[in-house]
């Protein structure tokens, strides 16, 4: 038996016991029920997973600046080094790993770690363009009884993601009839930033780049603080999807919580002028979301960079939540952010006497610890709040509404084969083009 099937049919034997091999109990965290992580992408976000990583083994790790390995191997000494992902997820005995490198190399770390057999979490957002998210979502699905996956939208862990999603789903606002997310981010670029001196002897420049188009090396590329310097690169289409892979990612899990939802039947956009080289500031999305057995279909909305849903009350400005969500109903109106939640009666009903709160016994149970979800659910039953189904769903969405922004119409979608329907010019968008010798299936 594989060391990865014997960890997670042990973890499944009893509640923080271990059955070994020789029959013996030991408390979970023995040393023998540790994962065998490589962590790609070493520094920057990667820091922010390190008290989490530290009850397991870092087996290797991987980072294309040699000086961030050298900080990060401050913490985990007893790590290989690499430099080329592709030849890290080839260490000898790893089971799992975490992905925190930039946007373009998500899905292809995730996917190649996948046909590896190795759990994975990693950072939003899963991929950059739709046929990415769902060449990774449907590795997994395949999988799935097999791997544990997580997507690094960790604020899904505030209680609020729940109680947001009773309230829609208990009727606290009535029959669902919209939902609303937005980020007020701005992060404005003309252009890709031109070639300015040499990249530091540290870093390995061609891997940074990896799959995407070359563009030369700009120090302003690099260089902000740990989990800061995505809004150095984000921005730019090659690298990133702005808002809606950075917080959107996180935004748009407030909403697609509490929706049961598949994928949509059409996207549409408005925003400011198509620049090729950077994403829009401004932008609203809007999608259509099938009916599910709990509600009608719907129209899910998002805004971003100034870009705002109206109030459904004069007392209420939504310009002062940062990054929030509204759904609307025949009853009320609910709106919120990451941790805190109003229900808007109106009409003759705004008693609420047409909703019952849930028992106590059938609420959702806290989340704890995001990260540990998934290195719990990969020695124990594979199960997480953001595994690459739903949040490959959420994101997808999102990435089509781009290719609606980039065609300047209301496309039609069918998501059983990832077509764009009658729009020749927006299935050419679905999928993104690779430089020479990376393929996204390695
Ligand atoms: N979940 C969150 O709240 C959150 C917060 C911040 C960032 N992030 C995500 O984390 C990721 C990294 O963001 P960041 O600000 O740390 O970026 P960053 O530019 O600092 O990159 C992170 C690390 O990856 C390394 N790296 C770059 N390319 C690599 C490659 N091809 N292979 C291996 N290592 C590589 C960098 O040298 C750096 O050490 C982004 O995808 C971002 O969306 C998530």
């Amino acid at each position: 038996m594989k060391r990865r099937e014997f960890l997670k049919r042990a973890g499944n034997a009893g509640a923080g016991l271990l059955i070994l091999r020789g029959g013996m109990l030991r408390g979970a965290d023995a040393p023998s029920n540790k994962l065998n992580i490589a962590l790609i992408g070493a520094w920057g976000r990667a820091t922010q997973h390190y008290d989490a990583l530290a009850s397991e083994n870092i087996v290797a790790m991987c980072d294309v600046d040699e000086k961030h390995l050298a900080l990060a191997a401050e913490r985990f000494p007893n790590a290989k080094h690499y430099t080329d992902w592709r030849k890290c997820l080839d260490h000898k005995g790893i089971d799992s790993v975490v992905c925190c490198t930039p946007d373009h190399q998500h899905a292809f770390v995730s996917n190649w770690a996948l046909n590896r057999g190795y759990h994975v979490y990693c950072e939003k957002p899963l991929g950059n363009c739709v046929d990415e998210v769902r060449t990774v979502r449907a590795n997994y699905l395949k999988r799935k009884d097999k791997l544990a996956t997580q997507v690094g939208t960790q604020r899904h862990a505030h209680e609020n993601f729940a109680r947001v999603r009773e309230l829609v789903k208990d009727g606290a606002i009535g029959e669902l009839q919209a939902a609303y997310a937005w980020g007020n981010r701005q992060i404005r670029r003309p252009g890709y930033l031109p070639a300015e001196g040499e990249p530091p002897p540290t870093l390995h420049y061609d891997l940074w780049i990896g799959p995407s188009p070359m563009h030369p090396y700009n120090p302003g590329y690099f260089g902000a603080k740990p989990g800061a310097n995505c809004l150095n690169w984000n921005m730019f289409w090659d690298f990133g999807t702005g808002q809606v892979g950075d917080m959107g990612s996180h935004t748009i899990d407030l909403a697609w919580n509490a929706l049961d939802a598949g994928l949509p039947t059409s996207a549409e956009a408005e925003g400011e002028k198509f620049n090729p080289e950077v994403t829009p500031v401004e932008l609203h999305m809007t999608f259509e979301i099938p009916a599910n057995s709990w509600r009608k279909a719907i129209q899910l909305h998002w805004y971003q960079g100034g870009m705002m849903p109206s109030s459904p009350s004069k007392y209420v400005d939504l310009n002062k939540i940062d990054h929030g969500a509204m759904f609307k109903g025949s009853k009320g109106f609910l709106i919120c952010d990451f941790t805190t939640r109003l229900v808007i009666p109106f009409g003759k009903e705004a008693d609420m006497t047409y909703y019952a709160p849930r028992p106590k016994d059938k609420i959702a149970p806290p989340i704890e610890h995001f990260q540990k979800e998934w290195i719990n659910a990969c020695k124990t039953d594979l199960k997480t709040s953001c595994n690459m189904e739903y949040s490959g769903n959420a994101i997808e969405t999102m990435l089509l509404g781009l290719v609606a922004y980039r065609v300047g119409k209301k496309i039609r979608y069918d998501g059983a084969t990832g077509n764009v329907i009658d729009c020749p010019e927006a299935n050419e968008l679905i999928k993104k083009k690779y430089r020479e010798g990376w393929t996204l299936n390695g």
